[in-house]
């Protein structure tokens, strides 16, 4: 029998943040987020803090002694983020860890021990958690943390659109509230999650500081908004995951005025084909059972046409590889796409006129929904060897879709 996990989200994180936002009385933030894990790698971690000020921040792992942590003030806010990247750890192995903090020689924080588990691509098995959709809505993510149990996932993915049009009103508070409730509830000092944006995360006043949160390798958190790269790739057991930036959610048609900048977007999109013809070039999936495409906009999206440009510039190097499974966001309402079966969408042509386009998705697609509490999902991913499995489960604990596939 598996036991219930423990609820991270403090009862004060379940109202949504519109409400806490609006009203001043709302319990603050605390000075302090994390620790919490990022950028796992065979024999690598990275561990990182959040703190209100600066001042110094030690990192001690397995109690051999206290190294420095390097920080720096995100500009424009109170936050200062600290990352300390771990290397040379043994494969499967368990890390105790914990962080101080100090100001002017006082300590103002001490973690708890906290442990993680070595990344190891040869893991028999692996689990994880996909978020998408969560539009800042806590009460969602808690409804659907009330269905996650402590044995569900080695990691977390965040599938986009996680918080809405990041604001930097009152120092980002909405940012800094949503990732405070994530942090507590994925078990991210003890389970690392991925990040993939949605369109939604480029839109704000504080999108090119959203860098600042994350560690994510070819992403350089100073660099210019138009110029911060977030793909990235992991071999984590039996997976090799492939989490692609999918852009805005414009297309082909939208108008190259538009605030949604088609060209720019088109280009960036662009941008990400020399990396994933590197993927597949060097078979970096090794000898991974299952791959797994993430990406916010779906490839093939029976309910909108604004996967056209992303699935143009991909598939041709997509085709050339094997794909296993495709997981997405963004329609708020969750379907399965299967694979090697027509479908048609109502479109408008490049005269405006009404047309009918017939689609064929080489891969299976399951998109999830949000970010309501009607409409939100979290899937529950598994695999070894022999079989992948996900369950889409709604935030009332019910199974909408099952995924089940063997090797
Ligand atoms: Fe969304």
């Amino acid at each position: 029998m598996t036991m219930k996990r423990r609820h991270f989200l403090r009862i004060a994180t379940l109202a949504p943040v519109a409400a806490a936002a609006a009203n001043p009385a709302a319990e603050p933030l605390p000075p302090v987020i994390g620790p919490y894990l990022q950028h796992p790698s065979p024999g690598v971690m990275t561990v990182m803090l959040l703190t209100k000020g600066d001042g110094e921040v030690a990192l001690e792992v397995n109690r051999g002694g206290e190294r420095t942590v390097e920080g720096t003030a995100i500009p424009g806010c109170e936050w200062t983020v600290w990352k300390s990247r771990i290397e040379g750890l043994r494969p499967g192995a368990e890390v105790d860890y914990r962080v101080r903090w100090k100001q002017d020689g006082a300590e103002r924080f001490a973690s708890p021990v906290h442990r993680f588990r070595v990344p190891d691509a040869t893991a028999e098995t692996s689990r994880f958690l996909v978020f998408n959709d969560v539009h800042d809505h806590l009460e969602t993510l808690a409804a659907l943390l009330e269905h996650v149990d402590d044995g569900d996932h080695d990691f977390t993915c965040l599938l986009g659109d996680i918080w809405n049009d990041p604001s930097p009103r009152n120092g980002a508070e909405v940012v800094f509230r949503t990732l405070d409730a994530l942090v507590r509830g994925l078990d991210a000092a003890s389970k690392p999650f991925f990040y993939i944006r949605g369109n939604h995360e480029l839109r704000g006043g504080f999108k090119d500081r959203l860098a600042w949160l994350f560690d994510i390798p070819a992403l350089d958190p100073a660099a210019k908004f138009d110029e911060q790269n977030w793909w990235h790739s992991h071999r984590i057991g039996p997976f090799f995951l492939i989490a692609t930036d999918t852009g805005e959610d414009d297309g082909f048609h939208t108008p190259k005025d538009s605030y949604k900048r088609p060209e720019f977007w088109q280009g960036y999109r662009k941008r990400q084909v020399p990396w994933l013809e590197k993927l597949v070039g060097e078979k970096a999936a090794g000898d991974a059972p299952w791959t797994v495409f993430l990406g916010h906009i779906p490839l093939f999206d029976p309910a909108s046409w604004h996967s056209d440009p992303s699935r143009e510039f991909w598939r041709p190097v997509l085709t050339r590889t094997r794909i296993d499974l495709m997981l997405a966001g963004h329609d708020h309402s969750w379907k399965f796409v299967p694979e090697n079966k027509p479908f048609e969408l109502k479109k408008t042509d490049a005269e405006g006129n009404p047309t009918v386009e017939s689609f064929t998705p080489e891969w299976p697609i399951l998109i999830g929904g949000g970010p309501s509490i009607r409409e939100g999902t979290v899937m529950k991913v598994k695999a070894d060897r022999r079989g992948l499995s996900v369950d889409l489960v709604h935030t009332s604990g019910k199974v909408l879709h099952e995924v089940r596939m063997k090797a």
